[in-house]
């Protein structure tokens, strides 16, 4: 399948001469870390895989318009709208958010915390491309972009983080399947001061009672004991697969009580 070469960056429209993108064929399903597409860049084709973020990011607009033009992710935009709501609904100013953007990427959804007026966003991702690509794309978005291991933090790391004070921890299409995993989260929840604004999203099927993996247990128990205090919860369609199927996620807007303890993690 080829499709249009034109996409938008940080409300630019931005024009890929060059950028070309074939999906496997639909009735090919693959798990979600190991789906796959065909992307011709300056006159050569390669694999890429959607979860090769190195690669997705170091191409100008390929991780746009490959996951939200072509495969329909709608879940910065989505996150936003419920956030933006439960703010509203209990009176918090955006203005006033010291936010925490975990598994930042190129900054979506930091621009998104800042179309609703949030000042103070601090991105945190894994990859150094992912820094570089966010000062390409969305420069300014972020007051700091922090290339760090979340589960491996060092002492200044965590110093300065702390030293941030943050209310709000925005999480958005990066936990689970090989992406950021629960020790990560942990962290990052744990930096948040109590009260503080949580909005993550999920794989629909972590919240089903029957699965098991550490993510599930994780949030489930979070949830359940109110070491998140959940306002909102939201299944939405989060974009499709490479085999043109729905993928669903659910969208969680709630506020921190405490700090998730080790003995959740197991
Ligand atoms: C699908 S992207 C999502 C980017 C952005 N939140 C968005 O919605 O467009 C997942 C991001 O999580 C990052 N990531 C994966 N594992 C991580 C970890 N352990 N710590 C921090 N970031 C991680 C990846 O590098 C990637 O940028």
């Amino acid at each position: 399948m080829t499709v249009a070469t034109s996409t938008t960056i940080g409300q630019r429209s931005t024009r890929h001469n060059d950028l070309r993108i074939a999906l496997p064929p639909a009735d090919l399903s693959f798990a979600q870390d190991e789906e796959w597409c065909v992307v011709r860049v300056n006159g050569e084709w390669r694999e890429v895989r959607l979860h090769d973020y190195d690669e997705l990011f170091s191409v100008p607009g390929l991780y746009e318009h490959l996951i939200y033009d072509i495969l329909k992710c709608d879940s910065p935009a989505r996150i936003r709208k419920l956030f933006e709501a439960e703010l509203s609904a209990s009176g918090a100013q955006a203005a006033a958010l010291r936010a925490l953007d975990l598994g930042a990427g190129n900054g979506m959804v930091g621009e998104e915390l800042a179309g609703i007026g949030v000042e103070f966003i601090v991105g945190a991702d894994i990859i150094e491309v992912a820094a570089e690509a966010t000062e390409r794309d969305r420069p300014g978005i972020y007051a700091n972009y922090r290339v760090v291991d979340m589960t491996r933090l060092n002492q200044s790391d965590r110093r300065e983080l702390a030293g941030y004070r943050f209310n709000c921890l925005t999480c958005v299409a990066a936990l689970g399947f090989g992406d950021i995993p629960t020790e990560a989260f942990a962290n990052a929840y744990n930096l948040i001061e109590p009260g503080g604004w949580i909005a993550f999203n999920i794989k629909s099927s972590f919240l089903d009672q029957n699965d098991s993996s550490d993510f599930a247990k994780l949030i489930q128990s979070v949830m359940v004991d109110k070491t998140l205090d959940v306002r909102k919860t939201q299944r939405y369609q989060h974009r499709v697969g490479t085999n043109r199927q729905p993928i669903q996620y659910t969208a969680i807007v709630g506020n921190k009580r405490r700090d998730i303890g080790n003995g959740m993690l197991r």
